[in-house]
């Protein structure tokens, strides 16, 4: 949804400011709680029910999400730091655990907890990372950018010597 144009300005998490949502297994939004109110400015009648993409950033290349929805589809967690845009248009840094949900063997939907992320060094790597993607994402038609994103994704996190993206993902964690 792009209500308002974005305005490049950051909304900081404060530490207790825990951001948890729930979707179906399409991606589907089923819950949030306060805190994700607290920060995007989208009420629950805003955003349940609405694909979670309702949040996502244009600088955010499409292949970590491919990554995301791998993992999580074949019943694993994933480890990401994303960032996100508010309803006015502002955005926010958070890094989380994505996880399915479990009725006895089958995978019911996905939640997400999530805490902002504070390091402003580290914030600087991830969007230099993800624009760099972007922009080879942006070469490409639509239909061709999540095999191009994934692609390049993959090229870059080796360019700068880790193996995969979760390595370079967890070093938010130690922050
Ligand atoms: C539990 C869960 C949480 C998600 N959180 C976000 C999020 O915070 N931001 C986002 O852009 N996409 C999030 N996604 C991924 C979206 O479903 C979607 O794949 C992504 O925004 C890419 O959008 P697109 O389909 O328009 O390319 C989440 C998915 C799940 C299952």
């Amino acid at each position: 949804m792009q209500e308002t144009e974005l305005t490049g300005r950051e909304r900081p998490l404060v530490p207790s400011e825990i951001i948890s949502t729930q979707t179906d297994t399409r991606g589907v939004i089923t819950y949030i709680n306060k805190a994700f109110t607290q920060v995007t400015g989208f009420s629950r009648e805003d955003a349940v029910g609405r694909p979670h993409n309702l949040i996502r950033h244009p600088d955010v290349p499409r292949g970590l999400y491919y990554l995301l929805w791998d993992a999580i589809k074949s019943g694993e967690q994933f480890f990401a730091v994303t960032k996100n845009r508010c309803k006015n248009g502002d955005h926010y840094w958070t890094l989380g655990m994505f996880q399915p949900n479990f009725a006895g063997d089958e995978i019911t939907g996905f939640r997400s907890t999530r805490k902002g992320l504070r390091d402003e060094a580290l914030k600087a790597e991830f969007d230099d990372l993800y624009r760099a993607v972007r922009r080879v994402e942006l070469e490409k038609p639509r239909p061709r950018q999540v095999e191009a994103g994934h692609k390049a994704l993959k090229k870059q996190l080796k360019k700068h010597g880790y193996r995969d993206y979760e390595s370079f993902a967890r070093r938010a964690l130690a922050l």
